[in-house]
Parts: structure tokens; C-alpha cells; sequence
């Protein structure tokens, strides 16, 4: 916690690195705020609510530091009422001047509008400016607010809303270490959050924004398996369930290939040679690789 506030008031900045590692970051379960600090979400839906539940439940952030705006007054008064803060439709100028970082998670066809508003209200230029929207770069986004305004582009996925999220970050130009150790703290507060290059973004978009879509129709599938062999659709959903949760976790907590789990587990003229086959037989692996390579292509497009 220390360690983070003198950093952030550290008179010469460093530079964000540029490293591009599969280590997940170090969670750092503070933030560097003085009590009067703000932080603000702009667009409380799905995302948004998603990170301002988890930064009260995590205690990063009081009800009190807490802003977020909504389009209409009906999601404002819904955020309020379940979240106990402030919630309107355009952030007014006193939060905004104490506002140190300010999450956006609009759809891409509004960023742009919403931006203009920012400016229009008087958005600081030491303000920390954190993006979700999908398809919209760090160039998108500085040539949107005053220059040498910090930013930084993110893409978390959904399972964050269980705090079992993966979220990846990137740092624009303005961004320093401490700007990152910040985005470090408010996305490893839904998960695991990874720094990659930007250039790597869509295919994170394709992988890691989608990947639970198809983790979705890949356990509905099996489901199906179950209950073609005679299990109740109930019990074979809760099977599947948790054999995925328990391979995701061999995987993650022994550091093994996939490959070298799945021998372990195929027994010589066994069971599940004859599953495996099956499913090399109807093209597994290409098929899920080549549904990565498109949703990587659309993302492309969505910019
Ligand atoms: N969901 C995901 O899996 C996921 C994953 C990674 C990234 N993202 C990105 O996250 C962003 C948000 O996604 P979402 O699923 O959270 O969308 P969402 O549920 O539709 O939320 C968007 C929110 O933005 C608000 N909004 C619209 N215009 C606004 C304005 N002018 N001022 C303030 N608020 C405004 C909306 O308010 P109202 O409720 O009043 O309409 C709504 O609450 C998208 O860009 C998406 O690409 C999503």
C-alpha cells in the first residue's frame, strides 16, 4: 500500500514498461487516494456496475470517493439505490475536479459523445482516463481528450462479474508506472489482468472477450453428451461444471501443458482415447482455433 502511494507521488514519473508476459500482475489491494480523491465510472451497465461492486466489496474505494453516470435516469436511480452512491446522467464539475481516475465502459458507438461531454464538463488533465470499449485505440482515445492526458486501454471479459475475470491492459503514451499500478489494483480486483502490447489487442479481444462465450457452448455441448447417455440434464450441467472449473485449475496451479494433463488422464485402449478421437475426428482443435482467428478479424473491424 506504502509502496504504491509513494510511487504515485513521485515528482519524476517512469515510463510504462513495454512488456508483453503471461504472468499475471501482482494484485495490489489498495489505491493510492486521499479521502477526498474521487473515482468515477462512466457508463453503468454490465461493466460498469461489474467494477463498482467490486472496488466497494474489496474496500479500494468508499461510497462516498464513488461516481458513475448512466444515459438514462432509470439505470442512474438503479445504481444509486443498489450501490448506495452518486449516479447521474452527466458528472457535474465539483466530483469531476477531485476525480483521479475515470473508468469508461460505454459501447463503442457512444465513446465518442461521451468523451465530448467529459470535455465539455471540464474533465482534468492529470485525470486518469481507463477504457473498456471494445475496437476503439489508445490514438482513438488521446485524440479525444487533451494531450498528454494519461490512458489506458483495457479489455476485461465477463466471468469478472465473479471476480474470476481476465483482463488486459495497455498504457498510452502519457501513462506512467503509477498509472498502471492503479489499473493493476482496479482489474486484479475482478480477476486476473495481464500488460500486453497493444498490437495484440484484437486477438485478445477474439481469445479473451469471447472466450467465455465459447467455454458457454463447449459445457452446454458436453451437457448434451451427458444427457444423451441417460443423465438428468440438471445433474450432467453440474458435472460438466465442475470438471471444467476443476481442469481450468490443474492447469493453472500445476504449470503443466495441457497435452502432459490429458496423457495422464489416457488410460492405453481406455475411455477416454475413444472421447478424444471422437472429438479429433469432428476437427476440435481447428475448429475452436479458426473461431479465435475470426472473432480476431472482426474486432479488427470494429475500430
Ligand atoms: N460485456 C462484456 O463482456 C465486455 C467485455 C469487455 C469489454 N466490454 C466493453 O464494455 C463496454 C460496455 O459494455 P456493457 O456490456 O457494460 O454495455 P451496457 O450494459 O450496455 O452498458 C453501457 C452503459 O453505458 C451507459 N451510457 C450510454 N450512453 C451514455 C452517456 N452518454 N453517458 C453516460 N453513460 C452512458 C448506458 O446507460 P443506460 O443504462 O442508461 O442506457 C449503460 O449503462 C462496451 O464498449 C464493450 O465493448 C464488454
Amino acid at each position: 500500500m506504502v509502496a504504491v502511494l509513494q510511487e504515485t507521488r513521485s515528482p519524476m514519473p517512469s515510463s510504462p514498461s513495454t512488456k508483453a508476459s503471461s504472468k499475471p500482475l501482482a494484485f495490489v489491494d489498495s489505491l493510492p487516494l486521499s479521502p477526498t480523491d474521487c473515482v468515477g465510472v462512466v457508463g453503468a451497465g454490465v461493466m460498469g456496475r461489474t467494477f463498482l461492486k467490486a472496488w466497494l466489496d474489496k474496500g479500494l474505494v468508499t461510497k462516498k470517493q464513488l461516481w458513475a453516470t448512466a444515459k438514462t435516469p432509470t439505470t442512474c436511480q438503479r445504481v444509486s439505490e443498489q450501490l448506495g452512491i452518486t449516479a447521474v446522467t452527466v458528472p457535474s464539475k465539483a466530483p469531476l475536479a477531485k476525480t483521479k481516475v475515470i473508468l469508461v465502459c460505454v459501447k463503442p458507438y457512444q465513446l465518442e459523445g461521451v468523451m465530448a461531454s467529459l470535455r465539455k464538463v471540464g474533465v482534468k488533465p492529470s485525470t486518469l482516463i481507463i477504457s473498456v470499449v471494445a475496437g476503439k485505440n489508445l490514438d482513438f482515445l488521446q485524440a479525444q481528450l487533451e494531450e498528454n492526458t494519461p490512458v489506458i486501454r483495457a479489455m476485461p471479459n465477463t466471468p469478472a462479474v465473479v471476480g474470476q475475470g481476465m483482463s488486459v491492459i495497455c498504457p498510452g503514451d502519457a501513462a506512467t508506472e503509477d498509472h498502471l499500478a492503479i489499473a493493476r489494483t482496479l482489474f486484479g480486483s475482478v480477476g486476473q489482468c495481464l500488460q500486453l502490447d497493444e498490437h495484440h489487442f484484437d486477438a485478445v479481444t477474439g481469445l479473451c472477450g469471447s472466450g467465455p462465450a465459447y467455454m458457454y457452448l463447449i459445457m452446454e455441448a458436453l451437457a448434451d453428451g451427458g444427457v444423451r447417455v441417460g443423465l438428468p440434464r440438471d445433474v450432467a450441467l453440474a458435472i460438466v461444471t465442475q470438471t471444467v472449473l476443476g481442469a481450468a485449475a490443474m492447469v493453472q496451479q500445476s504449470g503443466r501443458h495441457p497435452a502432459a494433463l490429458r496423457d495422464d488422464v489416457t488410460t492405453p485402449a481406455g475411455c477416454t482415447i475413444a472421447g478424444l478421437l471422437t472429438l479429433e475426428d469432428g476437427k476440435i482443435r481447428s475448429v475452436l482455433a479458426r473461431a479465435v482467428e475470426e472473432a480476431t478479424k472482426t474486432a479488427k473491424g470494429l475500430g
